[in-house]
């Protein structure tokens, strides 16, 4: 143990973990006793649960009305799977990559669907060059690199007459970030990111060109039933009005209606305030010392979600034994950065994190990198 003095403010929750990200203000179990439980999801009353987190969700993300909206199995790594699957190949594929999530589809468009797509990467803290896009192919990509804590500061990169599809992750952005639906034909997010929602279920939101190439290509695979959103090349309607493929959780739905509950009082632009605000705070910290950096090299790029953190000159395993440090005081749960990102802290800032908590735990940063520095 160490007698330097603890910062007098503890953060009134400790929960800065990436996902799944801390429930929104004012959650409680009880808040879901409304679910409809041990009905069928294709009951008028689960039906309409569904359609209901459908609709909510484009109003308040701004999804334009031609845009679909589905609920699908498996999470946002379900979501995007099923969109690789079913619209790769159908033209040139360009993969972008600069964290680990990116990686991951990556691995997916070379290894597992054997597309020889040109691969444009970058090292964490990085963005891949942006500029060397050929545009007549398919592009994936994730909005915000939740391992890095780089994200692209905007749609401004994507040209507005693009050939090929937009295939987005935008699993830690959507209701945080900016996103620009023109320039997205495919959009993935999960419920347990930025409103605090569960996992098990990925959002997919289709443009109308991505409707059109889910119906005019026929891949060259083999694709399972929870993939498979055509039937005799028509899209299956259903599913983007809450008739889900197979059995969803009512009871995650139910939580997921909460968090829409609280996110539409805050409003979208609150939500992306919100973030905003709470990042600010790590920002200014950094600012002012020189030992603890953010991991984006490019201010424009730095994330106002998952905020990465490097330590300056410490010993290996100094930025690990502070996150065990500030989770054995209770400051701070679940910040070490990813098992596959430089060593260093992440603190979550997406919209269910109050601000005043990331402002009250940063002398506690300070003060677990003072405490390993005088136990070395
Ligand atoms: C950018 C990104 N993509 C994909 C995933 C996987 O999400 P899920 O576990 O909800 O499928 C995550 C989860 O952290 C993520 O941050």
């Amino acid at each position: 143990m160490t007698d330097l003095a603890q910062p007098a403010t503890r953060p009134a929750d400790p929960r800065f973990s990436s996902g799944p990200c801390k429930k929104h203000p004012g959650f409680t179990l009880d808040s879901l006793a409304p679910a409809p439980l041990g009905r069928s999801h294709r009951a008028a009353i689960g039906k309409s649960r569904l359609r209901e987190a459908i609709e909510r969700t484009k109003t308040l993300l701004g999804v334009p009305d031609d845009y679909r909206i589905g609920i699908v199995p498996a999470s946002d790594t379900g979501a995007y799977e099923m969109a690789m699957w079913t619209m790769l190949g159908a033209r040139p594929v360009t993969m972008l990559a600069w964290e680990s999530f990116g990686k991951g589809w990556v691995t997916d468009a070379v290894k597992q669907l054997d597309l020889d797509a040109t691969v444009l990467e970058a090292p964490y803290g990085a963005l891949p060059d942006l500029t060397a896009i050929d545009w007549a192919s398919d592009v994936g990509f994730t909005w915000n690199g939740t391992t890095s804590g780089v994200a692209v500061p905007n749609g401004d990169w994507i040209p507005a007459d693009r050939e090929g599809l937009t295939l987005c992750d935008a699993t830690s952005a959507a209701f945080a970030m900016e996103l620009p639906w023109d320039k997205l034909d495919v959009t993935t997010f999960s419920w347990q990111k930025v409103l605090g929602g569960e996992g098990a279920h990925g959002v997919l939101i289709l443009s109308p060109r991505a409707v059109e190439r889910l119906e005019s290509y026929t891949p060259p695979r083999p694709l399972p039933k929870i993939f498979r959103l055509t039937k005799g090349g028509k899209l299956i309607e259903g599913i983007f009005e809450g008739a889900t493929i197979n059995t969803p959780s009512m009871m995650c739905v139910e939580d997921y209606l909460r968090a829409l509950d609280w996110a539409e009082g805050v409003t979208l632009p609150g939500l992306i305030d919100r973030a905003h605000r709470s990042a600010s705070a790590i920002w200014e910290f950094c600012e002012s010392r020189d030992w603890i950096a953010n991991l984006a090299e490019d201010p424009a790029t730095r994330s106002t979600t998952s905020v990465c953190l490097k330590l300056v000159g410490a010993p290996e395993g100094t930025a690990k034994r502070m996150a065990k440090r500030l989770e054995a005081e209770g400051v701070a749960l679940d910040i070490a950065s990813y098992r596959d990102a430089p060593e260093g802290l992440r603190i979550w800032c997406g919209a269910t994190v109050d601000p005043e908590d990331v402002a009250a735990l940063m002398p506690w940063v300070e003060w677990a990198y003072q405490s390993e520095l005088a136990t070395a």
